[in-house]
């Protein structure tokens, strides 16, 4: 795809995120499985239950702004889930994978953060102005499950609430 000007890339952009959360929705739900902590496993479905919303707001995104997403993947989010994978193939079920957990979920929305970060300041600058709050309540809740995550890593990595 020809990238020449800012909707373009903003097009572009859309389209990698709408397959990055897509992946999403298969994967959290696999995070969730191989928690051990009730806590952190509802924490993931509770993400996963905002990511369906967020896919969505992406789909609203278009329609209100007349766009056609490219059939793209992600596979920046690809490598992530990977990743993710991984750990739960090579660590026993534990406190030790829940904190690999964590650390691969935050991968995630660190990346979504930045994603969505760039596309409000795209919209903005594009006068698409039905777009921007959408965005921006989803990199709201990027950043919110990013400061939730925080707290479970505190928590992970304190004995004391480990054996509790
Ligand atoms: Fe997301
Ligand atoms: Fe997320």
């Amino acid at each position: 795809m020809a990238r020449k000007t800012l909707e373009d890339l903003f097009i572009y952009s859309l389209s990698d995120i709408y397959s990055a959360e897509k992946q999403l929705t298969r994967a959290l739900g696999k995070l969730s499985r191989a928690s051990t902590n009730p806590e952190l496993a509802q924490a993931f479905e509770t993400h996963l239950q905002e990511t369906h919303e967020q896919v969505a707001r992406i789909d609203q995104v278009v329609e209100k702004c007349g766009l056609k997403l490219k059939r793209i993947k992600c596979v920046a989010m690809e490598g992530l889930v990977e990743e993710g994978e991984e750990l739960v193939d090579e660590i026993e079920k534990g406190p030790v994978l829940d904190a690999g957990l964590i650390g691969a979920a935050q991968k995630v929305e660190h990346y979504e953060i930045a994603a969505y970060g760039t596309l409000c300041a795209f919209a903005k600058q594009l006068g698409k102005d039905d777009a921007v709050p959408l965005l921006k309540a989803t990199l709201d809740e990027e950043k919110a499950t990013d400061q939730k995550l925080t707290q479970f890593a505190e928590k992970v990595g304190n004995p004391q609430a480990r054996q509790a």
